[in-house]
């Protein structure tokens, strides 16, 4: 997830794309660049970082006519100035800026480089300033649409021509892009926030259209060229709503976002017959592992122990999972057959850093699972496997949770098809994932999650439970809702509750059960039964349909059936939304909760 502004029209300082970039910033932050025409004249300038540190190399009295801007968070290329974009093309005329993943770029790069084309940068951006040269014979409209029909993925960009100085080219296929035109100017961006300060009457951009902008005119076509009439919105949110596309914080957002970063998570990962494809794990010889270390912290550990479950339920080898804290301090042991996956969405925990050394020092392989681009920990492992959740501002994990476990279901599935152990029911899951967005949209939308968190937001204790692979939802959900509302929440197996913790129990220490219809679906309502007996209060989330655990509830949630072990992915929305509405109406600020940072860099 990029930032792309763009303005044209009468003149304007430069610094008003670095304004509008100041506002995409939440959306990527690890390098930025603007493609300035004056006159004919391209100017590229790009930096590494902060947008204020493009701000330091931009000459700031410049006025423009024209120009193009990004922020970018980096999928394909490590953050540096040559993978930064504006991306040209070899006359040096064209500049393209993109917020998506083009699939195909590898074999259109390889395509456009035996026809002479010379590429500069590793992003898969660059493909389409070349493609666009390719196919120019004089109307930049003509060649941007041609090239749109052969890319495959998701884009929006923002293209401009120096022979041409009056047009502008903006396209969408996936990726969010707006347009607003005033009497002096057409702005075009990937949110309304660097829009609102010229005009509040925006278009949001469709799947398949092309704005084409001349002046401060505009046309919207498809890629075919039929003209198309979209509706304008008035924009009425002010800056910082915006910002958060209207929610009431980050966290909220990134709740929602969550379908849009599944779909991202899942591009390019299945080929025939359902079967996952994972072309950075080539070098590895799955077949011969026996033993897997996990390694993570917080969350990140959370999602470990679902893999834990899911690895040894279909993969048949040993599966050791630690908190980094403890595993970096003890004695290692790494065998030819082991193999090491180390999880950190942002990529700069200390503990789990130093974790990956100690087993590269050992001798051991390391597969990372991160969500940012260039981070130390992807650095250091010998693969990485990216999330493409975005940026998540909220420090509670949220969407990268979700992402995280993705990309663990689809080694997961990856290695029982390299083991040559692929069934029926593993193409039913990959089914399923591909499902998801659809599944999670509706859980997302679920109110009694809201109703539930206002029946149960004056509790100082609570107690999460769970059985198998959903022992690690009960954790996550513990840990969700005390990093946020400051709640005494504990997570336990269901069934360690008589060996102790069910002491805790009585009407003032509710109890947060999972309970979806699976193979320990009995066990569970007992486990429930239990603590009603000693009268907790109950929300339990339950699998559509079920009436049967209303009865033994105080609160249900339902959520639609899935395969039995991919139940943690349907929770998790259900189990931070709770959380979130909590602390919301507690009168915290969920984003910034007290005493905690997003990355946690030191020991
Ligand atoms: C989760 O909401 C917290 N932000 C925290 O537990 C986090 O998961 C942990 O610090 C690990 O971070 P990482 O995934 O960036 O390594």
């Amino acid at each position: 997830m990029c930032g792309i502004v763009a303005i044209i029209g009468h003149e304007f300082k430069v610094t008003e794309l670095i304004e509008g970039l100041k506002k995409l910033e939440y959306r990527g932050y690890d390098s930025a660049g603007i493609a300035a025409l004056n006159g004919n004249q391209l100017i590229v300038t790009k930096s590494v970082g902060r947008v204020d540190a493009l701000r330091t190399v931009i000459e700031e009295t410049k006025v423009i006519k024209s120009g193009i801007a990004h922020t970018r968070w980096a999928t394909h290329g490590a953050p540096n100035d040559t993978n930064a974009h504006p991306h040209t093309d070899c006359t040096g005329k064209i500049a393209v800026v993109h917020n998506g993943i083009i699939e195909n770029y590898q074999e259109l790069k390889t395509e456009l480089i035996s026809r002479g084309h010379v590429f500069k940068s590793e992003t898969d951006t660059e493909v389409i300033s070349h493609l666009i040269e390719e196919n120019f014979k004089g109307d930049l409209y003509q060649a941007v649409i041609s090239t749109l029909k052969i890319l495959k993925g998701a884009f929006a960009i923002a293209v401009i021509h120096s022979d041409m100085p009056n047009v502008m080219i903006g396209a969408r296929k996936g990726s969010p892009l707006v347009v607003g035109c005033n009497d002096k100017y057409c702005v075009l961006a990937s949110d309304v926030t660097p829009i609102i300060r010229y005009t509040r009457d925006v278009i949001f951009l469709e799947d398949g259209d092309v704005v084409y902008i001349e002046g401060n005119k505009m046309r919207i076509t498809d890629f075919s060229g039929n003209t198309i009439v979209r509706k304008h919105t008035q924009i009425t949110w002010d800056e910082s709503a915006a910002e958060k596309g209207g929610f009431k914080h980050f966290m909220l957002k990134e709740i929602h976002e969550v379908p849009e970063a599944i779909e991202s998570a899942l591009v390019g990962r299945f080929g025939q017959d359902f079967e996952p494809v994972m072309r950075e794990l080539d070098e590895f010889n799955l077949e011969s592992v026996k033993r897997i270390l996990l390694v993570a912290c917080g969350t990140s550990y959370h999602a470990g122990l679902v893999f834990k479950y899911f690895a040894e339920k279909y993969l048949d080898v040993d599966v050791l999972i630690d908190v980094a804290s403890e595993f970096r301090y003890r004695p290692i042991r790494i065998t030819p057959d082991t193999l090491t996956i180390a999880i950190s969405q942002s990529g700069e925990t200390a503990d789990t850093l130093e974790s990956i050394r100690a087993v590269k020092r050992a001798g051991g392989k390391v597969i990372a699972i991160s969500n940012v681009v260039g981070s130390t920990i992807t650095r250091e492992s010998d693969v990485t496997l990216y999330m493409n959740a975005g940026p998540e501002i909220g420090v509670a994990a949220s969407k990268t949770y979700v992402n995280q476990l993705i990309l663990l279901y689809l080694l997961g599935l990856y290695m029982v098809k390299k083991r040559g152990m692929w069934a029926n029911e593993h193409t039913e899951i990959s089914k399923q994932l591909i499902d998801l967005p659809r599944l999670i949209k509706k859980v997302i939308s679920n109110k009694t999650i809201e109703s539930a968190a206002d029946n149960y937001k004056n509790y100082h204790h609570f107690m999460y439970i769970g059985r198998g692979i959903n022992t690690a939802t009960a954790l996550e959900g513990a840990l969700k809702l005390k990093e946020i509302s400051y709640i005494n929440a504990v997570g336990y197996p269901a069934g360690e509750l008589k060996h102790g913790p069910i002491a805790l129990l009585d009407p003032k220490f509710p109890v947060f059960a999972f309970a979806p219809k699976d193979s320990l679906y009995e066990k569970m309502r007992s486990n429930i039964e239990e603590t009603r007996a000693r009268n907790a209060r109950i929300v339990t989330v339950a699998t559509e349909g079920d009436e049967e655990l209303k009865k033994i509830s105080h609160d249900v949630i339902y959520v639609p059936s899935v395969h039995e072990d991919i139940y943690p992915l349907i929770f998790a929305p259900v189990i931070q939304l709770f959380a979130y509405h909590i602390a919301d109406k507690r009168g915290y600020d969920p984003d910034k909760p007290r005493n905690l940072a997003k990355s946690v860099t030191v020991e």
